[in-house]
């Protein structure tokens, strides 16, 4: 029974489910104690709360829960495994640590049976792990595809619309929580890319690692594509394509001009969007914001939900690759 939740980082995320929490007291679930960087910065939640000492939530017995919303990808790593080898439920919204490491949190969650849930890694609030865990996890996909980083997304919608620079592009979207900590993951393609691993695994239970990416920043854009684009009416949107067929696994992240008649051409600012194609339910699109802090923070309310009702991936489609192979 999950009641008490240790809670690492109160930032854009942290912050965003906070709030979430507060407007579902019918959860039955609070937050025992929130480890932050900084003893020093003003907090949106009771003071007793914070502190700066990992022990303090990874050795209090009473709590059942550790959500990690911090971002920094070693310590987030640190604190998963702790989590998992002492059978504590853990949520995370760190697409670069669990991306670089699939393979041993999936062997952990089994060895020690206990779950890991992460929507918020991916697609900030649309539920997609939860759709291919769920809907998807009884049929073959052919094709998963789509926009993956609302920053990039943002930026590239205000350069075409306002005829803003990059560089004041990027403020902004950094201005509005929108970009990571780190800038350079958004427009060198990176999260995007993270986010293409976790989604290929789910969706056809393959492992791989960034080195099989193909992988194109918006830091690369030509002048001749900005050009095309502004003649002939197109968008440039950084496209994340997952596919499989004939047995190979390709993924690629690049930007690329695309016309109306697209499904992904309306997608602006801050939303994503995917793709799915299944050979059952033909292709589904789903659209939402992928990123700040009320977005992002109601798939860690939703995953801390399933976790409330026993939910956990199943991690079908690899253990079905495994059998055939
Ligand atoms: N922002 C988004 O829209 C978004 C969307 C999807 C996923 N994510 C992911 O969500 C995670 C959090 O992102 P964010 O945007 O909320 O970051 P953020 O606003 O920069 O906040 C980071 C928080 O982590 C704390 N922190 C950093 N290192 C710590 C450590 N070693 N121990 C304890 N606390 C530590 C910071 O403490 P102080 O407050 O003391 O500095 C801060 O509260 C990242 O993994 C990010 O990739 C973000």
């Amino acid at each position: 029974m999950i009641k008490q939740i240790g809670l690492f980082g109160f930032g854009c995320v942290a912050q965003g489910f906070y709030e979430g929490l507060l407007q579902n007291p019918q959860f039955g679930v609070s937050i025992k104690k929130i480890c932050v960087k900084s003893d020093s910065k003003k907090r949106n939640a009771p003071q007793a709360l914070f502190t700066t000492s990992d022990l303090d939530i990874l050795e209090d017995p009473e709590i059942d829960v550790i959500i990690e919303l911090i971002d920094d990808a070693a310590a987030a790593l640190h604190i998963a495994r702790y989590s998992l080898k002492n059978n504590i439920p853990v949520i995370s919204a760190n697409k670069k640590m669990i991306a670089e490491n699939l393979a041993e949190l999936v062997v952990l969650q089994q060895q020690y049976e206990t779950p890991m849930l992460y929507e918020g890694a991916v697609a900030g609030s649309i539920p997609i792990l939860q759709n291919l865990a769920q809907f998807f996890s009884h049929q073959k996909i052919s094709l998963v595809r789509g926009i993956l980083n609302g920053s990039t997304n943002y930026m590239l919608t205000k350069m075409k619309n306002q005829h803003i620079s990059f560089a004041q592009a990027l403020k902004e979207a950094q201005g509005l929580g929108f970009a990571e900590t780190d800038p350079t993951l958004d427009v060198k393609g990176l999260d995007a890319t993270y986010k293409s691993i976790i989604l290929a695994f789910h969706a056809f239970g393959e492992i791989v690692s960034v080195n099989d990416v193909e992988i194109v920043g918006i830091d690369k854009l030509t002048s001749a594509l900005l050009l095309q684009g502004r003649r002939t009416g197109k968008k440039i949107k950084l496209i994340t394509e997952i596919s499989k067929s004939t047995g190979i696994l390709k993924i690629t992240v690049k930007p690329e001009l695309i016309g109306e008649q697209d499904s992904l051409y309306a997608i602006d600012y801050e939303y994503n969007a995917i793709e799915v194609s299944g050979n059952l339910s033909g292709t589904q699109t789903y659209v939402g914001k992928g990123a700040g802090s009320l977005p992002t923070g109601s798939a860690i309310l939703n995953d801390l939900y399933l976790l409330l009702n026993n939910f956990q991936y199943s991690h079908q489609k690899q253990s079905a690759l495994k059998k055939t192979a």
